[in-house]
C-alpha cells in the first residue's frame, strides 16, 4: 500500500488510508485543508478536536500549566512511584510488567498531577478505563453499550472534578488543576467546559498510550537481546532506545481528519468532507525515509517519527510521556538484571487497530 501511491480509498469504510511517511506528514502539517473536526470524536470534543483560531487560543491556555518545568518537577514522584509498584512484585522473581507496571504508572502521575485526593486513586483508575474502553469482539459488548459506558464514566468525572476545581479556587496550591486556573490570555481565563473537558483530555489521551510505549519498548528490548545488553552496559542509550520503539511499535497507529475542501493528494481527488486516516504505524516503517525501517536500532539518529504526531495538534503530553518511561524503563532495568519473558507466553495484543500494545507482558 505504502509504495503503491501511498493513499487508497476505502468504500466499505467511505475513508481515504494514507500510509506513506511523506503523504501523513503533509496531512498533518496541513491543518487548513485537513480538519481535525471529524466524528470519530469520543464523549470528550476538546482541544484535540478543534481547529485554529480556537485551538491556538486554548492550546495557549494549557501550554502554561502543562511546561517543561512542571513537568520535570515530576520526576522525583515517577520515580517513587515507579519504585513502589516493583517493591510490590519484589522477591516474587516475576511479574506482569503491563498489568503491575506500566498500566498503574501513569494513571497515578497524572491523578497525582491533577491534585486527586490519594484516596480516590482507584475510583480515578476506574473511570479511567472506561473512558479508553474500546469494543473487545470477545465480550459480546456492542458499540452502543460502550458509547454509554463513556457517557457515564465521563459524567461522573465532571462532578469529580466540578468539586476539586471549585477547591482549587479557593485554596489554589501547585497543581496542574491551580495551573489551569491562573492560565490567561488578554485577561481569558479557560471557563468551567473547557477545563473539565481537558482534564478528561488529559486521561484519555495520556494513559493507555504512555502505558503501551513502556511495554512496547520493553517488549522490544526482550526480542532483541543485543540491544538490551547494551541498555544494561550503556543506560545513556535509553533515550534513543526508547525513540526508536516509538517509531518501531507506535501506540497510536493512526489519526483521523476531514478534508475542509476538495483537494488532491498524490493525484487522488479527495472531496469535501470526506474522512482521511493517516497511518503512523506505516509511515514510521517507511523505508523511503528511514534505512532499515524494519528493524529495530536502538542508537538511530536522526529519528524523525511521527508517533507524536505532527503539526499544530503536536502531543501536548509527549514530554511528560518521554520522562515516565525514562524513568520506569530505567528502574525496571536497575533492578532486574536478568530479565527475560515467561517461557511459552502467548502475548494478546489490545483490541483494535488505532492503538498498539498488549494486554500482558509476564516476565
Ligand atoms: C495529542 C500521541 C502521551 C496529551 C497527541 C497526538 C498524538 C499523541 C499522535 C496528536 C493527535 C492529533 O493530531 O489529532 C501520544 C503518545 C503518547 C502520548 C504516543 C505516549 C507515548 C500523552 C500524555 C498526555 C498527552 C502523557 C498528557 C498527560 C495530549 C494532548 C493532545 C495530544 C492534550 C492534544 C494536543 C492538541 O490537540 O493540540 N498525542 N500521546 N499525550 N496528546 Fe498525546
Amino acid at each position: 500500500m505504502r509504495n503503491s501511491g501511498g493513499i487508497h480509498y476505502d468504500e466499505e469504510r467511505e475513508a481515504w488510508d494514507v500510509f506513506s511517511y511523506e503523504l501523513v506528514h503533509q496531512v498533518l502539517s496541513d491543518y487548513k485543508h485537513f480538519s481535525s473536526r471529524t466524528s470519530t470524536e469520543g464523549p470528550v470534543s476538546s482541544l484535540i478536536g478543534m481547529d485554529p483560531p480556537r485551538h491556538k487560543l486554548y492550546r495557549s491556555l494549557v501550554n502554561q500549566a502543562f511546561t517543561q518545568k512542571s513537568i520535570d518537577m515530576q520526576a522525583d514522584r515517577i520515580g517513587a512511584i515507579a519504585g513502589e509498584l516493583l517493591d510490590k512484585v519484589a522477591g516474587t522473581g516475576h511479574m506482569d510488567i503491563i498489568q503491575d507496571f506500566s498500566y498503574p504508572l501513569p494513571v497515578i502521575v497524572i491523578a497525582e498531577m491533577l491534585g486527586v485526593r490519594p484516596e480516590d486513586r482507584e475510583l480515578f483508575k476506574d473511570w479511567s478505563d472506561r473512558l479508553v474502553a474500546s469494543v473487545d469482539p470477545t465480550s459480546g459488548q456492542t458499540v452502543q453499550q460502550l458509547t454509554e459506558v463513556k457517557q457515564q464514566a465521563a459524567e461522573e468525572l465532571y462532578r469529580y472534578f466540578t468539586e476539586v476545581i471549585e477547591w482549587r479556587r479557593k485554596a489554589p496550591g501547585d497543581d496542574l488543576v491551580s495551573e489551569l486556573l491562573r492560565a490567561k490570555i488578554d485577561n481569558e481565563h479557560l471557563d468551567m467546559p473547557s477545563l473539565l473537558s481537558f482534564c478528561l483530555l488529559l486521561l484519555v489521551a495520556g494513559n493507555e498510550t504512555t502505558t503501551n510505549l513502556i511495554g512496547n519498548a520493553l517488549l522490544t528490548f526482550l526480542e532483541n537481546q543485543d540491544a538490551l545488553e547494551r541498555l544494561y552496559a550503556e543506560p545513556d542509550l535509553l533515550p534513543s532506545a526508547l525513540e526508536e520503539s516509538l517509531r518501531y511499535r507506535s501506540p497510536i497507529q493512526s489519526l483521523s481528519r476531514r478534508a475542509v475542501e476538495d483537494i488532491t493528494l498524490n493525484g487522488k481527488l479527495i472531496q469535501a468532507d470526506q474522512e482521511v486516516v493517516v497511518w503512523m504505524g506505516s509511515a514510521n516503517r517507511d523505508e523511503a525515509k528511514f534505512a532499515g525501517a524494519s528493524q529495530f536500532i536502538p542508537d538511530r539518529k536522526p529519528n524523525p517519527h511521527l508517533a507524536f504526531g505532527q503539526g499544530i495538534h503536536f502531543c501536548l503530553g509527549a514530554p511528560l510521556a518521554r520522562l515516565e518511561a525514562r524513568i520506569a524503563v530505567k528502574a525496571l532495568l536497575q533492578r532486574c538484571r536478568h530479565l527475560h519473558l515467561d517461557a511459552g507466553a502467548e502475548l494478546t495484543r489490545t483490541p483494535g487497530s488505532f492503538v498498539f500494545g498488549y494486554k500482558e507482558l509476564p516476565v
